[in-house]
């Protein structure tokens, strides 16, 4: 059984994620999408809400997993006995440090290989934190993100809004 994982903070999960997990699932017998738990910049959501949104956006394809991970990359990757890390490139600007991670991922452990899958075109431009700064500045932000996200999303603003 080939295992493959899709990395990631998802805060939140965008509809350019679920095209590469969707993608992933039919090169791999299961992907499991690995939620980076310590984030560096304070995220927008807790751990608990991330994989929850991935688990909602994910609901209609059956070899997906959803888990977090803290720690190396690649120990999660091999406690799990996957033989991919599956990452998606959308611009050249994505290329230097997606391939500065994998050389270093692969230095760390040669037996599992990251593959890059090319974003769809109508995804291009997709990231969390712009999805994130349309909806602060009052943009429609349902062609970006699954539903259940949209609603989440407008939900912070309207609690950041009201703190304000
Ligand atoms: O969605 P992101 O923020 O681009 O995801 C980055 C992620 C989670 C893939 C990356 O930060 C990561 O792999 N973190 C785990 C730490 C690690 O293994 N570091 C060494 C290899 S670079």
């Amino acid at each position: 059984m080939k295992t493959a994982i899709c990395p990631g903070s998802f805060d939140p999960v965008t509809l350019g994620h679920v095209d590469i997990i969707r993608r992933a699932a039919t090169l791999f017998d299961k992907v499991i999408v690995a939620v980076l738990v310590n984030m560096e910049k304070k995220p927008w959501f807790t751990i608990e809400e991330r994989t929850d949104l991935l688990k909602k956006a994910t609901e209609g394809i059956p070899n997906v997993e959803i888990a977090g991970f803290e720690g190396l990359l690649v120990d999660f990757a091999a406690e799990h006995e996957a033989c991919a890390i599956v990452k998606g490139l959308r611009a050249v600007s994505d290329f230097e440090y997606e391939f500065q991670m994998a050389l270093t991922n692969s230095k760390l452990n040669h037996e599992i290989e990251t593959v890059f899958l090319t974003t769809s075109a109508e995804n291009m431009y997709l990231s969390s934190s712009i999805v994130k700064q349309v909806g602060l500045l009052g943009g429609d932000i349902s062609p970006f993100v699954p539903d259940c996200v949209r609603e989440e999303i407008l939900l912070r603003i309207n609690q950041r809004s009201q703190r304000k």
